[in-house]
């Protein structure tokens, strides 16, 4: 069977994938690493850090594993404990994700780390005394637990290729995993979107999105009166 992942290489010269069957990148083409950086980590996470220095972050769409090594390199810099648990229903091949690290060049103990992230299936693994990672093989429709997250890492392909991911009945699945007061950040900020958050009862703020896209979304969960 031919291969649906190709890498492609961003304006920022890191590298992303071309999933062929969704006919979209795992990235902004405008650039990958400075995308996840922006919107994941500088706009979620250290908002999150601010607030607590131990944190539940989940993940929807775990992919090449980008958000989950910035968001590692992140708690070792600032002395933060995170718990890091994601879903991944359709793992990278391994090979895929072989060349997409080698683009990335990364040093050799990140490279330890891409490889680790990449082989715990299912099963808790340590990355140090401040990381711990879960990757469940799972689509967020067959997920049911209810961990107290503290950020949310929505990271779906997008509403054109992939409607099922943003509909109201998936946001309340992830809604339901959150703590009050907890964030959830994404790339995307389609009005629909933003309208679903705020009927569940989230605060939207729109803000400024990575590589000059105009907007992002971070939402934070209220508590029902
Ligand atoms: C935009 S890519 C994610 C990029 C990823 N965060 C990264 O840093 O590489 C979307 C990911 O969602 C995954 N996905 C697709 N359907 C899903 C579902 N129903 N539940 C959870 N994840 C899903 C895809 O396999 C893909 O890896």
């Amino acid at each position: 069977m031919p291969t649906q992942h190709q890498i492609r290489m961003t304006k920022d010269g890191s590298p992303t994938l071309f999933h062929t069957h969704y006919n979209q990148t795992y990235h902004s083409v405008n650039g990958a690493l400075s995308e996840s950086q922006h919107v994941f980590i500088r706009t979620g996470l250290a908002e999150a850090a601010r607030r607590k220095s131990q944190i539940v972050l989940f993940e929807v769409g775990f992919g090449t594993g980008l958000n989950a090594l910035l968001a590692y390199s992140f708690a070792i810099a600032n002395n933060l404990h995170i718990q890091y648990l994601c879903l991944e229903p359709f793992p990278v091949p391994h090979n895929q994700l072989l060349a997409f690290s080698r683009q990335l060049q990364l040093p050799a103990d990140l490279q330890q780390v891409f490889l680790r992230l990449h082989a715990a299936k299912n099963i808790p693994v340590s990355l140090g005394d401040r990381f711990t990672f879960t990757c469940y093989e799972k689509s967020l429709q067959n997920y049911h637990d209810r961990p107290g997250t503290d950020i949310v890492f929505y990271d779906a392909f997008s509403p054109a290729v992939q409607p099922e991911m943003w509909t109201e009945q998936a946001l309340q699945c992830v809604s339901d995993m959150m703590n009050d007061d907890a964030l959830l950040v994404t790339y995307c900020a389609k009005g629909a979107v933003k309208r679903i958050l705020r009927q569940l009862n989230f605060v939207v703020e729109s803000l400024p999105g990575a590589n000059g896209k105009r907007e992002m979304i971070r939402a934070t969960k209220k508590q029902h009166p």
